[in-house]
């Protein structure tokens, strides 16, 4: 079969690999009929994520029909059309028994991402991610193997079109617990730093709850207008406003909003000095939008980090968040506990997330998908591949973009 294979920084390629095989009874086969590249997959591609081998097949988005299933298979059957979370979880061990499914104790093989970890076990392996979260094979590919399956894949019903529940299986749960996790309500507010998918997601969600008021911050402008024709968001360019938490306080009142999302993570760009430390790898992650998220946010209030982190900050600013009593959030997307309310909202009409998609590739174009996106060229929010091609009418960028302006 086909599939995205990583090789070093910057080189994936599509290649042929051996088909994959049911390995224990939980397992499905399954046909990819959809798969996205993730924010994540960005830091694999620049060479971020340690514990890759070359020939390591990515893709942690992806949906398809389910071709196999092992003998101790019950929650679904060959023809279903799933789409799979990107966290591998049993569902009865002491965190996924607690639907903390990104904390899963028995699937994650490797070291996990702890630094200073003791003895303490890893979290939930997850697709495609690096040999530290388990060597799983990924889904930018024709077919994959999914285990767990009486756990994580969710059977769709007719009549929704791959597009718009592909995002369930990652950045729209993602968006949404990054939206819980913040406390957000009627008529709260909220800064978002980053305008990329899981950003917008963020919006769409803070919105679908009755959020009053959303400022983003990114760099991007074609991503921002798009935030604020869709979401009416406030956008604030932060290469134009040099401190958007500066302006964010005045907007409010010289207090803050009720709560900030960092949905940019350890790459966040702005601090040059930062920024050559973590190329370098004597700092972990650049605090760049974490210091800004802290400034931004009211005292009491939550600083909810859906962007991941990796190691050591050194500029964290601590001190303040605790002036500011503020509640910190974060971690992995207990993915499983959201799919089935969002598949809900989905089907009513009240979510749209389809509308950030971009770019319709061919899954053999992934390279390419790779690299238009990682450089933000041709105004790229989401690319989603498809084995085989994509379906004709589905072809030009934005087409997606016509679907209603509605969260
Ligand atoms: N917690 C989870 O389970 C989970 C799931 C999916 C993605 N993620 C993470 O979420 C983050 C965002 O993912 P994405 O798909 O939206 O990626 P993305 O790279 O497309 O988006 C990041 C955005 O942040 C902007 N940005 C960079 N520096 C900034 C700064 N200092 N302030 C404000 N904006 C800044 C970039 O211009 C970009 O638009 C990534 O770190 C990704 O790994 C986490
Ligand atoms: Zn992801
Ligand atoms: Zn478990």
């Amino acid at each position: 079969m086909k599939a995205l294979t990583y090789h070093s920084a910057k080189d994936v390629r599509v290649e042929n690999v051996p088909d994959p095989m049911l390995q224990q009874d939980d397992d499905i086969l399954l046909r990819v009929t959809a798969t996205a590249i993730c924010g994540s997959d960005l830091h694999i591609f620049r060479g971020k994520i340690p514990a890759m081998k070359s020939g390591d097949i990515l893709g942690h988005e992806f949906m398809g029909i389910v071709e196999e299933v092992g003998a101790a298979v019950t929650k679904v059957k060959k023809g279903d059309r799933v789409v799979v979370p990107f966290t591998i979880s049993c569902g009865h061990c002491y965190f996924c028994g607690r639907r903390m499914f990104a904390a899963c104790e028995t699937t994650n093989t490797g070291r996990g991402a702890i630094m200073n970890k003791k003895n303490v076990r890893p979290g939930a392996g997850l697709f495609g991610y690096s040999h530290l979260y388990g060597g799983y094979s990924g889904g930018q590919a024709e077919y994959v193997r999914v285990p767990k399956a009486n756990s994580g894949p969710l059977v769709i019903p007719p009549g929704l079109a791959d597009e718009r529940v592909l995002f369930l299986s990652d950045i729209l749960p993602t968006g949404y617990q990054a939206v819980a996790n913040a406390e957000l309500g009627p008529g709260s507010s909220v800064a978002i730093f980053g305008a990329g998918p899981v950003g917008l997601m963020a919006a769409a969600c803070a919105r679908l709850v009755g959020v009053e008021r959303i400022f983003m911050i990114d760099e991007l402008d074609y991503r921002l207008r798009f935030a604020a024709e869709t979401y009416g968001v406030e956008p604030i360019n932060f290469r134009e406003v040099d401190d958007p938490a500066e302006l964010i306080i005045e907007r409010t009142d010289f207090r803050g909003v009720d709560a900030s999302i960092d949905a940019v993570g350890f790459e966040a760009k702005g601090s040059a000095v930062e920024t050559m430390l973590t190329d370098l790898k004597l700092e972990g992650s650049s605090g760049k939008a974490l210091r800004q998220a802290i400034a931004a946010t009211r005292r009491g209030g939550v600083v909810s980090v859906p962007g991941v982190y990796a190691g050591f900050i050194h500029g964290f600013l601590f001190g303040d968040a605790f002036e500011k009593g503020l509640v910190f959030r974060m971690g992995q997307t207990h993915t499983q506990r959201h799919m089935p309310e969002l598949l809900e909202h989905i089907q009513a009409g009240r979510l749209h997330p389809e509308v950030i998609i971009t770019h319709h590739l061919a899954l053999e174009d992934a390279a390419r998908g790779y690299a238009i996106f990682e450089q933000a060229e041709e105004s790229c929010r989401k690319v989603v591949l498809t084995p085989g091609g994509p379906r004709s009418e589905a072809m030009s960028p934005g087409s997606a973009t016509t679907a209603p302006r509605t969260p």
